[in-house]
């Protein structure tokens, strides 16, 4: 782990979330102040729910320093797994989208070619894993299975039949071998199985739901065996948790953030939230803000009328490729939207623009400029028509990607989702309606009746 001082923090602007930066569409001064009790009171319910670190009910938000009892065991189950060439990540939802998202930037910054490829298997599409083991030699191929509840019907068939394979090639003891499970410690289909069958196996802290789970084993184990930096990645959460201890929001950027969504959604009606990354390798991410916060904060307010749903609709864009795309529709739609967009400072890679004598003339701005610029001034350039539109905006500098730089994202995202989620009264961490889906899905299988 480098010294955390050498780290940058993400630089975050939000100064086109207020009127001064956007005009009327934008938060008052006046309401933010209007809202400071209720600020204080959320604070204090955040902190009084994180005491007790991983038996904290807000566990989730404790992981930075939570998990480091667990580091070297997962690090010694990851050497294991990266002796081979490929490895099944099965899960579904937060069993899966964390890791997706990290493993998708990390490895597109710093590929490693010793590590095996990962390939996560969430939706329970025949192809996927039919192509999976049709051209490879199954002693090559590790399984990580991974469920909280251990018993969610996608991840569980996958699991089967990737079990199966292995045990017709390789026997039972040797396909055993090659088996990893993350679960709850103590109940659930999968936890007996590893019990019963011995299969190698990590725990979910009990308390961390399924969408705040990327920094417990459900993330850390995969990601150790892709060969990333896991300590990294909790050291950024960790620098940003070290930013969010005040009740006040304007030290405190997760809060702050949080009362600038919630007020424009309820005092402002833009009950849309959009996230545009100008990086390719930040498009996973997206996917995995859009399921922390439309599973935590998507519920009916029972009780309220008027407004009886809390939560904004997550919307994922690509920036620049969305300006192609979504952008027409963002300009000449109507104002109940806000934006958030992500820049990166710093990039580790870049390529200059060859223009060569004969496009000189059509180009000459291009003259001197590399990739990076262009991608720079795409953004530039949507940010301020966004702006002159009147869309309130945010803007995420992130200062290069790395793993720090990605724990400072989640334990962010993580945090704001809690704050917002206690400012609309709402539990940000029970999924009810999800759990229903699941349930009815297997009424179905069993050929019951669900009307
Ligand atoms: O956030 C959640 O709780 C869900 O998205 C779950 O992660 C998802 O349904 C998978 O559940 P499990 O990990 O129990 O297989």
């Amino acid at each position: 782990m480098r010294d955390a001082s050498s780290q940058k923090l993400l630089n975050i602007d939000i100064t086109r979330l207020y009127q001064k930066g956007v005009g009327a569409e934008g938060v008052a001064p006046s309401e933010l102040n209007a809202l400071a009790p209720e600020l204080e009171r959320v604070h204090r319910e955040l902190t009084k729910k994180s005491e007790g670190g991983l038996d904290a009910e807000f566990a989730c938000l404790n992981l930075h320093t939570g998990m480091s009892a667990w580091l070297a065991q997962i690090e010694t189950m990851a050497e294991q797994i990266r002796r081979f060439e490929d490895v099944a990540v099965i899960g579904i939802g937060g069993s899966s989208l964390g890791a997706k998202a990290v493993h998708q930037t990390l490895t597109a910054v710093t590929p490693d070619a010793s590590a095996p490829a990962l390939h996560f298997l969430e939706n329970t599409d025949p192809y996927h894993l039919q192509a999976l083991m049709h051209n490879r030699k199954a002693e090559k191929v590790a399984v990580i299975c991974i469920s909280k509840s251990g018993g969610t019907i996608e991840t569980v068939v996958q699991y089967l039949i990737l079990r199966e394979w292995l045990e017709k090639n390789l026997g039972r003891g040797g396909a055993r071998r090659q088996q990893w499970i993350v679960t709850d410690p103590a109940q659930g289909w999968l936890r007996e199985l590893a019990g019963r069958e011995d299969i190698a196996s990590l725990p979910v802290p009990p308390r961390v739901g399924g969408r705040y789970s990327v920094m417990t084993a459900v993330g850390l184990l995969p990601l150790a065996a892709a060969g990333i930096d896991i300590r990294e990645l909790l050291a950024g959460a960790a620098a940003n948790a070290a930013r969010c201890t005040s009740g006040k929001p304007d030290a405190n950027p997760a809060l702050e953030i949080a009362a600038l969504f919630y007020l424009l959604d309820t005092g402002r009606n833009k009950r849309l939230s959009i996230m545009m990354p100008y990086a390719d390798p930040l498009q996973l991410f997206g996917d995995w803000y859009r399921q922390l916060w439309a599973e935590s904060l998507g519920k009916r307010i029972e009780g309220r009328s008027g407004k009886p749903t809390a939560g904004t609709l997550p919307v994922t864009a690509l920036g620049s490729v969305d300006q192609h795309s979504q952008l027409q529709m963002y300009l000449e739609s109507p104002l109940d939207k806000f934006f958030t967009f992500m820049a990166v400072d710093a990039w580790e890679h870049d390529l200059p623009i060859p223009v060569a004598e004969d496009s000189r003339n059509s180009f000459p701005y291009l003259a001197g400029k590399r990739l990076s610029d262009i991608i720079e001034a795409e953004f530039q350039a949507t940010r301020q028509v966004i702006t002159e539109a009147g869309h309130p905006n945010m803007t995420l500098h992130l200062p290069t990607l790395n793993a720090h730089v990605l724990g400072q994202l989640i334990d962010l995202y993580q945090r704001i989702t809690v704050y917002t989620g206690l400012l609309y009264g709402i539990n940000p961490l029970d999924q009810p309606a999800v759990e229903k889906g699941k349930k009815l899905a297997i009424q179905l299988l069993r050929g019951g009746d669900t009307g």
